[in-house]
């Protein structure tokens, strides 16, 4: 792993307003039953989830980002045109280039702002948040829009039972500016680990090596996890990031108020929580409602967190992600 951590500095930037947006059709682990071999209690008992958002054919990816933009903007009171960056964290975006952010851009209307997108799979809100952060603290921007958002549901292979359960469209953003000392984000802490088999988590797609895999030309649009190798990876991988940007932030677990994970999967979260020795409480899961939103599910869990009364003005809250790259994040905050 190469570990990336923030260094504290004088200034203070934080999140200011988050909002989400969740495609209107819903698919319950009942309707999957209708079209795959599976059952609710095999998919509950196993991840967790019950349902999932599906986008609408006519919606892209960058329709999504923009309305949790907007509910964003409109929640931290900022106007587009405030704008100095846009960052869009996904890995099915509208097109191979140009970016999905330059979408989100004219979408808004955020005349003044520059845009591009990050690849980071699961972890990219975290990685946003980060880059974010950086352009704020440094004097370099004052307002910086970070935006998780996926259309995971046109890249399932519906006859793959094991992977198709497990995802969902959505998306949630977040505006960081400057804030007062002692709020906003306390710290970051970034890893990838490039050596890991991509096999075990790939989207092929259209990339530049795509005729090197040995994967059937059917698959190469379509989603591939190895559920086993994948679970093992995030079990280990959870807790460690949770660890770490605690640690790093001189805070100690009793401390934070809240945990928002990545949510892919219930049992996931359950054994971070055992092996951290923390009740479930500390946790926010929403996985049952949502599914597994990559990049977007951790801006979706704080805005559904927050409409819960889970997510408070002033609490130490820790985001951690985790993800195809590998890649892996944590954040902690006073939001
Ligand atoms: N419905 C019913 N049965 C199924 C289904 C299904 N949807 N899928 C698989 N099965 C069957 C299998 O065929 C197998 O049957 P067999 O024993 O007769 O061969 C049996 O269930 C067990 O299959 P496993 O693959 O061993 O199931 P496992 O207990 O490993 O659970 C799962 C699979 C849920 C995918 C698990 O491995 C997992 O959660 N992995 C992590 C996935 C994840 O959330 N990753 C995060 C995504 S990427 C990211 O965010 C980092």
């Amino acid at each position: 792993m190469i570990y990336q951590d923030n260094d504290m500095r004088s200034e203070t930037a934080g999140i200011i307003g988050i909002g989400s947006y969740l495609p209107e059709k819903v698919l319950t682990n009942a309707d999957l039953q209708k079209i795959i071999d599976s059952s609710d209690e095999w998919i509950t008992t196993r991840t967790g989830i019950k349902q999932r958002h599906v986008a609408a054919q006519e919606e892209a990816t960058s329709d999504l980002a923009t309305q949790a933009a907007l509910s964003a903007l409109q929640d931290a009171e900022t106007n587009p045109k405030q704008l100095d960056m846009i960052l869009v964290a996904t890995f099915t975006p509208d097109t191979m280039t140009p970016s999905t952010s330059s979408q989100v851009q004219k979408n808004i209307g955020a005349v003044n702002a520059c845009a591009l997108d990050i690849n980071a799979a699961c972890s990219g809100f975290i990685y946003g948040l980060a880059v974010a952060h950086q352009f704020v603290v440094s004097g370099a921007m004052k307002n910086v829009l970070v935006i998780g958002a996926e259309t995971l549901s046109r890249y399932l292979d519906w006859d793959d039972r094991t992977t198709c359960v497990l995802f969902g469209d959505g998306a949630g953003a977040a505006v960081v500016s400057k804030t007062e000392s002692g709020s906003g984000i306390l710290n970051w802490h970034l890893g990838t680990d490039g050596t890991y088999p991509k096999e075990n988590l790939i989207l092929v797609g259209s990339g530049s090596i795509s005729g090197q895999f040995a994967v059937p030309e059917r698959k190469r649009n379509y989603l591939m996890l190895n559920g086993k190798a994948i679970f093992k990876f995030s079990v280990d991988i959870l807790p460690d990031v949770i660890t770490t940007i605690v640690r790093k932030s001189d805070l100690t677990l009793d401390e934070v108020n809240v945990i928002i994970p990545h949510q892919a999967n219930r049992r996931i979260i359950e054994s971070a929580a055992e092996r951290l020795g923390l009740s479930m409480e500390k946790f926010y899961v929403n996985v049952d409602r949502r599914a597994n939103t990559s990049a977007a599910s951790i801006p979706i869990a704080m805005v559904d967190a927050r409409n819960e009364g889970k997510l408070k003005k002033g609490d130490i809250v820790v985001l951690a992600g985790f993800g195809a790259g590998l890649t892996s994040g944590g954040i902690a905050l006073r939001f």
